[in-house]
Parts: C-alpha cells; sequence; structure tokens
C-alpha cells in the first residue's frame, strides 16, 4: 500500500494540522470515549480539513486496536495515523489497524532525554541508537509515511537530540516531530530548537518537522507558533486543547492565530474555521470536558460583551472590540429560534446554520427530542438545540443500557422515592427505592438495577439557557479500580437529565473495562 504523505516543499506556508485528541487527548483521566463516539469526531476532524488524524495507540487495547481501524475507513481525506512505541510488535500492530486506511501513517517513538533513558527505559544512548535504527526501518518497510519523535526532546542534550534525529531521517522518517513532552519549554527556545536541527541535520530539509506541545506552564500555543517560525510545518494539537495533565496544545488557538494574524504569521492551514464551535462542543460532550467559560476561541464569553463602553463600541462597529467575527467560528447568534408550530424544514434549516448535516434516523431521533423540548419550553434557543444534538449523539452511542421511565415522589415530607424503569441488553428491568434527596433516590435504583463498584467522583448541573424551564445539563463522574469516566446528558427535567448522565457513565464504564491500561511508555522488548 503506498501512502501520499502530505508535503509542504511545494508548498512553505502551508501549516499542516495533526489532530491527536483521539490518542494524547483520550489520555486524560476520565476521557475515554467510545467507538461511536470517536467516529464522529474523526468525520468532522475529516470534514474541517484536518490533514493528520492519530486515531489511537493499536498496541495499548483491542478497543484501541478497533478505533484505529474503523477511523480509518471513515477518513476520506486525512491521513490516519497509528501510534506505537519503538518495538516491533507495536509497530505491526499498528499496521494492522492500519489496513483500511487510504492515507496510512505509523507514529513511532521513544524516549530521548537522559530522565527517560534511565529511569523509564533502562537504556544507554547506544541502545536508544540502536533501537531508533532498527525500528525506523522497519516501520518504514511496512509504510510509506513514517512519523518518528524524540519523547521529551526538548529534556534531551542537543548533540544527542541531533543525532537520534539524523539517523531517524537515514532510516527513512518521513516526519519529524519535537515533543515538548513535560510542557517545560518557552517560545524562544522552541524557534531555537527548531532552527538548530534544520541546521545541524542535513537530510531534515526533505521531512515535515513538526511540534507536539504540552501545556502545563500555559505556553504550548506559543511554542507551537514559535516552533512554525523558526520551521516546523505540522503542529500537534487536540480540540478544546484536551490532554493529560494541562493539555495539548489548542487546535482553535493555534489555527485562529494564525488565520487572525497572517500579518505577522503568514501561514496557511486547511481548517474550514466555521467548523470549529461544533468541534469543541462535540469533544466537550463526549470527553465530559467543559470549556471554560473564558477560553480563547471556544469559551462562552468568547465573543460575549457586558461592559456599558464594549457593548457601545460593538454597536458602532464590531471592529472597535472584536478581532474576529463569531461566524469565522461557526458562532450564530443564540437566537430565539423556534417554537412547538416550527416544522421539519425549519429544523434541518436551523441545523445546517448551526453547522450539522444529519443522516435520516439521526435528524428523525433530534426531531422528536425537539418537537418534545418545544412543547415544554416556551422558548428554544440555538443552544437548546446544540444540546439536543449532542446529546442524541452521545446516547445513541451508548449502546447496552438506557433509561427507560422514571418517576419521583419528593419535598418536604420523608425521603424521596424514585422509580426506575430501564433496559439493560434488551431486557427491562425496573426498581424502586428511597434517597436522601431525588437524586440520591434516582442514583440508588440505577446501582441497585447495575452491578458496579464505581464511586461518584463529581456531579454537576449546567443551565443551557436562561430561565426556570431551561434544559439542565448534567455531568457525572465516576471511578472505579483508579479508571475514571464521564457521562453527560441534557433535558429539561434535571432528574431525568441526571439518570441519563450516570447510565451514560456506566455505560462507559463498561468499555473502559474492556480496555487494558495505555501501555507503559518503555521500549524494551
Ligand atoms: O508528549 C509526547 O511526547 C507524546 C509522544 C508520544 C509524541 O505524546
Ligand atoms: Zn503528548
Amino acid at each position: 500500500m503506498t501512502s501520499q504523505t502530505p508535503t509542504t516543499r511545494d508548498d512553505a506556508d502551508r501549516v499542516l494540522i495533526f489532530d491527536t485528541t483521539m490518542r494524547d487527548g483520550e489520555q486524560s483521566p476520565g476521557a475515554t470515549m467510545t467507538l461511536d463516539e470517536k467516529l464522529q469526531i474523526a468525520a468532522l476532524l475529516d470534514e474541517m480539513g484536518v490533514d493528520i488524524v492519530e486515531a489511537g495507540f493499536p498496541i495499548a487495547s483491542d478497543g484501541d486496536f478497533e478505533a484505529v481501524t474503523e477511523i480509518s475507513k471513515v477518513l476520506q481525506n486525512a491521513v490516519t495515523c497509528g501510534l506505537a512505541r519503538a518495538s516491533k510488535g507495536d509497530i505491526e500492530r499498528a499496521w494492522a489497524a492500519l489496513q483500511h486506511a487510504r492515507k496510512p501513517r505509523i507514529h513511532t517513538f521513544i524516549g530521548t532525554s537522559p530522565l527517560h533513558r534511565q529511569h523509564q527505559l533502562s537504556m544507554s544512548r547506544e541502545q536508544v541508537l540502536d533501537k531508533i535504527r532498527e525500528t525506523v526501518t522497519f516501520a518504514r518497510s511496512l509504510c510509506d509515511d513514517v512519523q518518528w519523535s524524540p519523547m521529551d526532546a526538548t529534556r534531551t542534550e542537543e548533540d544527542y537530540l541531533v543525532e537520534t534525529v539524523a539517523l531517524a531521517v537515514e532510516c527513512g522518517a518521513t516526519t519529524i516531530n519535537i515533543p515538548d513532552t513535560v510542557g517545560y519549554t518557552a517560545p524562544r527556545e522552541s524557534a531555537a530548537l527548531i532552527a538548530m536541527l534544520h541546521e545541524k541535520v542535513p537530510g531534515l530539509a526533505d521531512c515535515v518537522v513538526a511540534t507536539h506541545c504540552h501545556n502545563d506552564l500555559g505556553m504550548a500555543t506559543a511554542n507551537a507558533l514559535a516552533a512554525v517560525e523558526a520551521g516546523a510545518r505540522q503542529i500537534e494539537c487536540t480540540i478544546n486543547g484536551l490532554g493529560e495533565r494541562a493539555g495539548n496544545t489548542a487546535l482553535e488557538e493555534v489555527v485562529m492565530a494564525m488565520k487572525v494574524r497572517r500579518d505577522i504569521l503568514p501561514y496557511r492551514t486547511g481548517i474550514d474555521t466555521t467548523k470549529i464551535m461544533r468541534a469543541s462542543r462535540l469533544v466537550s460532550t463526549v470527553s465530559g470536558f467543559p470549556v471554560q467559560p473564558n477560553k480563547a476561541i471556544v469559551g462562552k464569553n468568547a465573543f460575549a460583551h457586558e461592559s456599558g463602553i464594549h457593548q457601545d463600541g460593538m454597536l458602532k462597529n464590531a471592529e472597535t472590540f472584536e478581532i474576529m467575527r463569531p461566524e469565522d467560528v461557526g458562532l450564530t447568534e443564540s437566537n430565539l429560534v423556534m417554537g412547538k408550530h416550527s416544522g421539519r424544514a425549519a429544523f434541518k434549516d436551523k441545523l445546517g446554520q448551526l453547522g450539522y448535516d444529519l443522516g435520516d434516523n439521526a435528524f428523525q431521533e433530534a426531531f422528536v427530542r425537539f418537537k418534545a423540548l418545544a412543547d415544554s419550553k416556551k422558548e428554544v434557543y440555538d443552544d437548546d438545540i446544540v444540546a439536543v444534538i449532542e446529546d442524541t449523539q452521545t446516547t445513541a452511542a451508548h449502546g447496552r443500557m438506557r433509561l427507560v421511565s422514571l418517576g419521583m415522589v419528593c419535598g418536604t415530607e420523608g425521603p424521596a422515592t424514585a422509580t426506575l424503569a430501564m433496559e439493560i441488553d434488551g431486557q427491562g428491568h425496573r426498581h424502586e427505592t428511597t434517597g436522601n434527596g431525588p437524586v440520591d433516590a434516582t442514583f440508588n435504583a440505577i446501582k441497585a438495577l447495575v452491578d458496579h463498584t464505581a464511586r461518584l467522583k463529581l456531579y454537576q448541573v449546567h443551565a443551557v439557557t436562561d430561565g426556570t424551564d431551561a434544559q439542565a445539563e448534567v455531568s457525572v463522574r465516576l471511578e472505579e479500580d483508579g479508571k475514571i469516566v464521564m457521562g453527560n446528558a441534557a433535558d429539561a427535567d434535571t432528574l431525568v437529565a441526571s439518570a441519563r448522565a450516570y447510565i451514560n457513565a456506566l455505560n462507559k464504564l463498561m468499555v473502559r473495562r474492556q480496555k487494558t491500561a495505555p501501555a507503559p511508555v518503555e521500549a524494551a522488548e
């Protein structure tokens, strides 16, 4: 199988966008995604023009293997990338998962810093070099598109980093990625490192150089852009900056920075920025990680103007206080949209404006939910519709258990009593129980029907819009044997949303139980 490695050789300004939301992003504790959720994200990333999608780490679990296989069938334009440690077994497994990819890429890595060599790998400099030689050559014998990363590159001795990169290039790597694994570097250093490698590794001119930054000191976006200014032409990033610890470079930030500040950052990406909000909402919903309100580009307040002086300026000329238009990132004004008399055509039109193109079944399900909401809620806003769509998609993605009905007696007299019906693997179950308030009673009823030892770590309710008839968006975080999962749901009834969020989390827990912990990053076979 041959691949078409995206190249910048003919197009000096083009920066490739490598999305690792489903690999590095999913490594965030609690951000487990189901296969269906990953497929939705993959389809959207492809549609928005992401160049390379890192779909998973196939050796880590059967679930990851399946995800890479299925995602590679969905991606029409983007390269599908599978991660592998510096081991032939890992590389073979990644390659097996990529067999259906139109454009496959194997990404293999090994720790190169003294700390990683000594403590993680117990290997000498020479041994690491031998591994690089063996594994990059092997990966290249399978696939034309091979990315190699020296993990913890920013804390690796300069002379040794040069030696390792030169060797990987000599062995056939087509992309060299320079990770700031622990988010330690600063913009000036990030640029200097890329410039130094370009100067000292002659063969590097024939490769794409990538930058992979973590955000521990809040400098990931600045570091990635500085690397681009010094010659990197691939940015590795995640939607909403999702990722372990403080996360990865946020895709929306680097892409919009290059779009808005083209005067000083004269680079282009292939991203359709009007899809950014949709991607942000989808990733937030499926990962269970809410976006902070003041988050750049995608936060709820990113385009909100509160102070009188700002509002006055905005009314006179939006450019007084706005450096980009909300429409550029796919944000439509939260208009009062429709009510119970709105028909299918109007609903479809609204979905189109919000950037959703649903298949027939998904559309029908969303329409039924919208009608039910419009019956119970006087005013239906764009945010309500987005919540319904995201909720429909995540609920559809979780298979084994679902809420059938919930009845409640609660108030000032006595304990609350929940009567709950659920379907588990196609079988109906019913339970009535009490609790210290309605949420406790609901969760107790679910616990009685679904055997588990998970502990509730977070229960959070957020109102989608203003008003007492607002939909409630509920997030539930569960922990079992160190594994963390998040479940979300939205409904006009807070208790129904709570029950569904809890059940969604349990569904994810079932998936997580089948998934072994990601393999430790060590290279010894
Ligand atoms: O941060 C890191 O070093 C990584 C590598 C696997 C590229 O994610
Ligand atoms: Zn990383």
